[in-house]
């Protein structure tokens, strides 16, 4: 077997009438007497391959189409093309050996029929295995792949920022406490803005991509307990800076998906046309206006109330592609957003909503870079003065206005792929009742 080209699914059409060696698993098989269709995947595709009972020693036939679900193996056949298979090609086997097969006994669970949600979760190890999990694990690659090379190519240093974090960020009710040593308390980062503020200081532009943590007891479908953000962050920057940052990379996400994922979009159903028309300049308002606009189309919000989903998916209803909205109340924001000159009740942030009930992927604007305001500020949420001394610092020596966003690629993921709920857009979800597997 060993003297044929091994090759991958997604690399086979380069192999056209030629015999090749493929490893996978069994992912589906048609059969009658006389011939077998074994559909194998190998992680970079899926293939429709051929075993016909004339052309093969009679064990080795009755052992291909005896297979079951998820049994590995590696084929030796020849490269056809086929006009009516998913990919164009299919392989015509010619030999195969069985690593592991699957015992009748003790089935693969998840077979091509519907289960219920609960059952699949359980089972989150082997469900990544089937086509839909494939496409959103490929797309998720898409997306972070994208946002690292539209901050690489602008010259944005990735500086990695701590986990283990002695104070909070995006305030204390969202705080998850771990037991350190000698019975020193700390926290699950919530977000790596401080630290990146530092970083920008002294590196000027950076960027920090991690899992952050939020320990947030509401069981929707747009929260996780532990979810991805990237966060970039810019000195001597405005809010207009930050905006036309965000704006940027939700474009080149999008054209990079459209461009290179599309099988998978496919395999998702997912509606492209809602995508294709993503382009810049998405529309700007400020909290005001949209506050008047929701009130407009029936929502019961009034000035200084936080969007709640409903508010956001209302917001988009008619729009092809995400609202940039900025200025929200100082109340409603974290300590650290700069207040406007002229109105101090509302803060420099921004909130990039996307359309079609996808709600908030960024958030972010303008720091305090005033050390009294700041100080005063702290007080105001009642922080602990001295687990931010070291952020002080940076008012201290050499502060300069600067500012940044995050942004949640499980819900860019989720957006991109159409997706209905979180948990599918990250291997191991973690949720209020959900810490498995
Ligand atoms: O708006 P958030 O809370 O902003 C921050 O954490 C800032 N410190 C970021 C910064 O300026 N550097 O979170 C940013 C984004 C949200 O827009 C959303 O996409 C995502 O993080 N996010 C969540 N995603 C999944 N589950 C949760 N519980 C999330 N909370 C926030
Ligand atoms: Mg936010």
């Amino acid at each position: 077997m060993s003297e044929f080209p091994r090759v991958s699914i997604a690399s086979i059409g380069k192999y056209e009438g030629q015999t090749v060696r493929l490893s996978g698993w069994l992912y589906n098989l048609r059969r009658s007497g006389k011939i077998a269709f074994p559909i194998l995947r190998d992680g970079t595709g899926f293939l429709q391959c051929v075993a016909v009972k004339a052309e093969l020693p009679e064990e080795l036939f009755e052992s291909i189409r005896n297979l079951t679900q998820e049994s590995s193996l590696t084929v030796v056949g020849t490269v056809r093309a086929e006009s009516r298979a998913a990919g164009g090609y299919e392989l015509d086997i010619q030999d195969a050996t069985i690593h592991q097969r699957v015992p009748e006994e003790d089935p693969y669970p998840i077979t091509p029929k519907d289960h219920g949600i609960d059952f699949l979760m359980d089972r989150r190890h082997l469900w990544l295995r089937s086509k839909r999990q494939f496409a959103i694990a490929r797309i998720r690659h898409e997306v972070i792949s994208a946002v690292r090379d539209y901050f690489d190519s602008r010259d944005f240093v990735l500086v990695d920022t701590p986990i283990f974090t002695p104070a909070a960020c995006e305030g204390t009710s969202t705080l998850f406490e771990v037991d350190y040593f000698e019975d020193e308390k700390v926290y699950l980062t919530q977000s790596g803005q401080l630290y990146n503020e530092a970083n920008a200081m002294a590196l000027g532009k950076v960027y920090c991509f991690g899992p952050t943590f939020r320990a947030e007891k509401s069981k929707t479908r747009r929260h996780l307990t532990e979810f991805w953000m990237v966060e970039p962050e810019m000195a001597y920057a405005t809010l207009e800076d930050v905006k036309v940052l965000a704006e940027g990379l939700v474009v080149s996400i999008v054209e990079r998906v459209l461009d290179r994922r599309r099988e998978e979009l496919k395999i998702l159903e997912r509606d492209t046309a809602k995508l294709e028309t993503v382009k810049s300049p998405f529309p700007r308002m400020s909290y005001d206006e949209a506050v008047k606009i929701l009130q407009g189309k029936g929502s019961e919000i009034t000035w200084g109330a936080d969007f709640g989903n409903t508010d956001e998916t209302l917001l988009t209803e008619e729009m092809d592609r995400p609202v940039l909205v900025d200025k929200y109340p100082t109340e409603i924001k974290a300590f650290y957003f700069q207040p406007d000159e002229q109105r101090p009740e509302v803060a420099l942030g921004v909130d990039v909503i996307a359309p079609d009930g996808y709600g908030e992927i960024i958030g972010g604007g303008q720091r305090i870079h005033d050390l009294n305001l700041l100080l005063q500020r702290l007080e105001e949420h009642k922080l602990p003065r001295d687990a931010f001394e070291w952020y002080l610092d940076l008012r201290k020596f050499g502060s300069v206005p600067h500012g940044g966003f995050g942004m949640g690629i499980e819900r860019t993921v989720s957006w991109m792929c159409g997706l209905d709920h979180l948990r599918e857009a990250i291997a191991y979800p973690r949720m209020l009742y959900r810490t498995r597997p």
